[in-house]
């Protein structure tokens, strides 16, 4: 059986001298049930699953009585171990052989804030895809939606997904502010944080954290100096809590106005944000010749599940190819290699 279009089927790999482990993490209220145990083995015995020669199930909460029943009646040689995860310790319902669990290494996590002031500019767009940008990479994220309005939650739920040319593609988890906590994703090595544009309403102990911040505008020819101080304002509200942090002003919604009409509007864009860059090292405005958003059908229509379905409004990201060419996929593995290169500490090179 293949893995369901919205999951990947496990949702970290694992391993240790020759195990190599897909291991599933449920974060459940409930206890979990056969089925889902069942559904876990399914994946672990289809054609999507041959990389892996062993499968770890773990969950926060419970096995149900027939759950576990079932899980004892694999035996000892089960190359599948069920295990409750705890504060400090995993306790397995089977295998435990004595021998730790493998675990994924502690790495440190890297942090984005997606901030402006204003609203509207794609905050939201660029958390989603940028997170997105990661995964296409192989990448774990988190997403946590500090904005009051909640939209990346109504969106994407729990999870983004990401699909990739084998099929399978990835999950990427959502949080929302009172959720998060670094442990609940320790796999995720990148967190997006889609703030909310009251710098005051984030919560000041993610703001420090933030290793780089994208923030969003537009380039209009009658906003250029209005975006500007905006942007401005944006820049000392971020530096009077976080002074470590690059930060990069990114075009979205680029509409190619022909080569003359850019030269001018680019210079004239440039040029107002010359002076902060004079006084703040880590600054950078993205050339938008260089790496901008471009305004696409696909990313206007990537909201349009909150208003088609408000109950369960489901979306994958804007990635699709559509004769071959996706803008958003381009423009956003172009935004990543860019920071990479500007200020990059060598993630994608790991
Ligand atoms: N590059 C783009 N091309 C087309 N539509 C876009 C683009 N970026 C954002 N949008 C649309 O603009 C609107 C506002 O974007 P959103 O990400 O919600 O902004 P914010 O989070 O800053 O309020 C959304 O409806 C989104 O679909
Ligand atoms: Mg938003």
């Amino acid at each position: 059986m293949t893995p369901e279009q919205n999951q990947a089927g496990y949702d970290l790999v694992v391993s240790k001298s020759n195990i190599v482990a897909a291991v599933q993490v449920k974060w459940l209220k409930n206890n979990v049930a056969a089925p889902q145990i069942l559904k876990f083995v399914d994946f672990l015995e289809s054609p999507a699953a041959c990389q892996f020669n062993y499968g770890i199930f773990i969950t926060t909460k419970d096995y149900s009585g027939p759950a576990r029943a079932l899980i004892k009646s694999w035996g000892k040689d089960a190359r599948i171990r069920c295990g409750i995860a705890s504060e400090h310790k995993i306790t397995w319902v089977n295998g435990d052989d004595g021998t730790p669990p493998p675990q994924p290494p502690k790495q440190d996590k890297i942090y984005f804030g997606i901030f402006t002031c204003k609203g509207g500019v794609g905050k939201t767009t660029v958390a989603a895809h940028l997170a997105g940008a990661f995964a296409l990479q192989g990448f774990n994220v988190a997403l946590v939606d500090l904005d009051p309005e909640q939209n990346l939650h109504k969106l994407v739920g729990d999870g983004v997904y990401v699909p990739n040319s084998k099929g399978t593609g990835t999950t990427i988890e959502v949080y929302d502010a009172r959720a998060w906590d670094e442990n609940a994703a320790r796999d995720c090595k990148i967190v997006i944080c889609d703030c909310s544009p009251a710098l005051e309403r984030n919560p000041r102990e993610l703001i420090e954290k933030f290793d780089y911040c994208i923030i969003p505008t537009t380039l209009n020819p009658l906003g250029i100096n209005k975006h500007g101080i905006v942007i401005q304002d944006t820049v000392q509200k971020i530096r009077s809590i976080n002074q470590a942090a690059h930060l990069f002003v990114l075009v979205n919604n680029f509409r190619d106005p022909g080569i003359r009409r850019f030269k001018i509007l680019k210079e004239s864009f440039l040029s107002v944000y010359k002076h902060i860059s004079q006084n703040d090292k880590k600054f950078h405005c993205i050339d938008p010749e260089q790496v901008c958003i471009r305004t696409s059908d696909q990313l206007y229509y990537w909201g349009i599940h909150i208003l088609e379905n408000p109950d369960n409004p489901s979306s994958e990201l804007a990635f699709q190819l559509i004769g071959g060419k996706c803008y958003p996929r381009d423009d956003f593995i172009s935004l990543v290699d860019y920071i990479e290169r500007e200020a990059g500490i060598g993630i994608l090179r790991e």
